[in-house]
């Protein structure tokens, strides 16, 4: 079974995440917990150019384009599906993931490109059988995250967050496989409704 967490910085993809293997686990399944941005070669060229910013990011005084972001994004998720999605899914492993091509999805549309191009440009990447959707206001976001970012761009980030919750929801209703959960509630609870989700799944796939 491939199970995804997606959903804005903060909503509780990582907590919920771990709470969900650790269920598997004591159901006596083997689990593979991975992440995207991942930690191979690409998924660090991404931290070092996209997501900090930094001064390497920039090219000619301006950051490096939304087009070569998305095709970074899908260069690393190439690697991740290859070498480790789909061997461990063979081998019979349960895989959860935090992140995948939704996220990509849901920024890079936030951006300005077209969907159907990102749409295109992730075909390769392997439809997972649940895709838990964790919806949080982007207001509720700004406070569990506060400390994670940088202050000066703290409007900036809430708009694009804003943004980007708006657009998972747009894509809830063109992919049958993404389940809505409210992350405001308490997390046990959160952790509650994705259990039954996953085991109304294991029983549809019998
Ligand atoms: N249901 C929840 N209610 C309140 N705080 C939460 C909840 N889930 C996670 N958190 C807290 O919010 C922060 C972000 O959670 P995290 O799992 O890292 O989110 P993400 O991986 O989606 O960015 C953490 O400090 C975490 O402890
Ligand atoms: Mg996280």
């Amino acid at each position: 079974m491939f199970i995804v967490m997606e959903g804005i910085d903060g909503a509780g993809k990582s907590t919920q995440a771990r709470l969900l293997a650790e269920w598997f686990r004591g159901h006596g399944k083997e689990v593979v917990l991975t992440k995207e941005p991942t930690d191979t070669a690409f998924g660090k060229l991404i931290r070092r150019l996209v997501l900090t910013g930094g001064r390497e990011g920039i090219i000619d005084g301006a950051r490096i384009s939304h087009e070569a972001e998305a095709l970074l994004f899908a260069a690393d998720r190439a690697e991740h599906v290859h070498k480790l999605i789909k061997p461990a899914l063979k081998a019979g492993k349960v895989v959860i993931s935090d992140r995948y091509f939704y996220s990509s999805l849901a920024y890079q549309w936030a951006r300005g490109l077209d969907l159907e191009w990102l749409i295109d440009l992730n075909k390769f990447a392997i439809r997972p059988d649940l895709v838990i959707l964790l919806d949080l206001p982007a207001k509720e976001s700004m406070k569990r995250i506060n400390g994670r970012s940088i202050k000066t761009e703290f409007d900036k980030i809430a708009e694009l967050q804003k943004k980007v919750r708006e657009n998972y929801l747009k894509l809830a209703e063109m992919f049958s496989e993404i389940r809505i959960v409210n992350a405001l509630a308490p997390l046990e609870d959160i952790h509650n409704d994705i259990v039954a989700l996953v085991e109304h799944e294991l029983l549809r796939k019998g």
